[in-house]
């Protein structure tokens, strides 16, 4: 067996692969390069569990990693169960547990079957490919107000390099011209949103995180047929008519457009700025990176939906692409609000209308 270390635990695998991207389906299966979010997730917890949530689920487990990490680095008053269907997996969770000594439950069912028994605070949902055959049931796991986190790894669907695949799944048409990874990750948060209220929960992302092959929400839900339909407001269209465009879902545009979609707020201001807090006071092996992406997560939150690529604006202008701390910087001068995002580091995120922005590129 081999073994690798992560925040406060030691988890065995059968074998350790170096993943690029999705990775091989296998019991045991461990991909490193989701170890940022990992970060992310223990501090997610501690800032729930502060609020008060104590049951907590990670419901497709594989190694435990995520669930071992919520019972040991995680303080206060919870309590963890760690779930996965596979066999293999199972033996393996309690096997890790004890080399952790952590205190959790080790369980060996059906996700979906589990959901239908026990209600939790929070669920960890983190699949093979698309979550979408998870996303129902997690309304019958969760109590009235609660947390979930979701991880999507079908991205090139939900970015409308499939699009009839991401109208099938996704009930959603996608654009493919520029900023696709928010015009995918808003793919997925619509469809949360659209599904949480028809089952009479309303949907608050709080953190909408893209990194590598992977999407990763968490977000919060609380259960009101009222508050499910204040949260429609929030689904709409993204269109590009000389510059983005967003309109509600009544107002269907007629060109180039992506929907129905989540025109809402990405991320919450308090948690980011919690998440901040807590990580300085944590040892993570990526703690530099992650630093980074919750100052970006903190610039972007004040934006406008969707970027502009600068690459994409220097060629429709046929000119050379200036520096981004430039455009940022002009557009400010201008008056304009501007930024950068975490989704694509060569592009920024403005108010300014599009003939303004062509302007600073000239
Ligand atoms: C991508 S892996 C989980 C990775 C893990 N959370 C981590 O951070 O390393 C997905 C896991 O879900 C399990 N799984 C798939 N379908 C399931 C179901 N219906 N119920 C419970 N577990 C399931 C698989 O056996 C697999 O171990």
């Amino acid at each position: 067996m081999e073994v690798v270390e992560e925040g406060k635990v030691k988890i065995f695998l059968e074998r350790f692969r170096k993943y690029k991207g999705p990775g091989k389906r296998e019991p045991g299966f461990y991909n490193p390069t989701l170890e940022i979010d990992r970060d992310i997730n223990v501090l997610f917890c501690q800032y729930i569990a502060n609020k008060g949530a104590k049951y907590f689920l990670d419901g497709l487990a594989s190694t435990g990693i995520r669930g071992i990490r919520i019972a040991k680095e995680v303080g206060g008053d919870i309590e963890v169960d760690i779930n996965d269907i596979n066999s293999k997996a199972h033996e393996l969770i309690k096997k890790n547990m004890r080399e952790n000594n952590v205190n959790a439950n080790a369980l060996n069912e059906n996700l979906c079957i589990l959901l239908h028994k026990k209600r939790y605070d929070y669920i960890d949902i983190d699949p093979y490919g698309s979550p979408i055959p998870f996303i129902p049931c997690i309304f019958k796991g969760i109590r009235r107000k609660a947390y979930a986190s979701i991880t999507a790894t079908d991205t090139a669907t939900l970015c409308g390099v499939y699009k009839k695949a991401c109208i099938r799944k996704y009930h959603a048409i996608p654009l493919r011209l520029q900023a696709v990874k928010e015009m995918g990750m808003r793919i997925l948060l619509g469809y949360i949103a659209k599904q949480s209220a028809s089952y009479d929960f309303a949907f608050k992302p709080m953190l909408s995180f893209s990194y590598s092959h992977f999407f990763r929400i968490y977000g919060y839900f609380e259960k009101g047929a009222r508050k499910a339909n204040e949260n429609i407001a929030k689904i709409g269209w993204i269109y590009w008519d000389n510059g983005w465009k967003v309109s509600k879902l009544d107002e269907l545009p007629t060109i180039n457009y992506a929907g129905p979609l989540w025109i809402g707020e990405l991320h919450d201001v308090e948690l980011v700025k919690k998440l901040k807090e807590y990580l300085e006071e944590r040892n993570f092996k990526r703690k530099k990176e992650l630093e980074k992406y919750i100052d970006l997560f903190l610039e972007e939150t004040e934006l406008p939906p969707m970027y502009y690529e600068s690459s994409y604006v220097a060629k429709d202008l046929k000119v050379k692409q200036p520096k981004l701390n430039k455009i940022i910087e002009k557009l400010k001068e201008e008056g304009f609000e501007a930024g950068r995002n975490h989704f694509d580091f060569n592009s920024f995120k403005t108010n300014a209308p599009y003939e303004k922005i062509k302007r600073v590129f000239v």
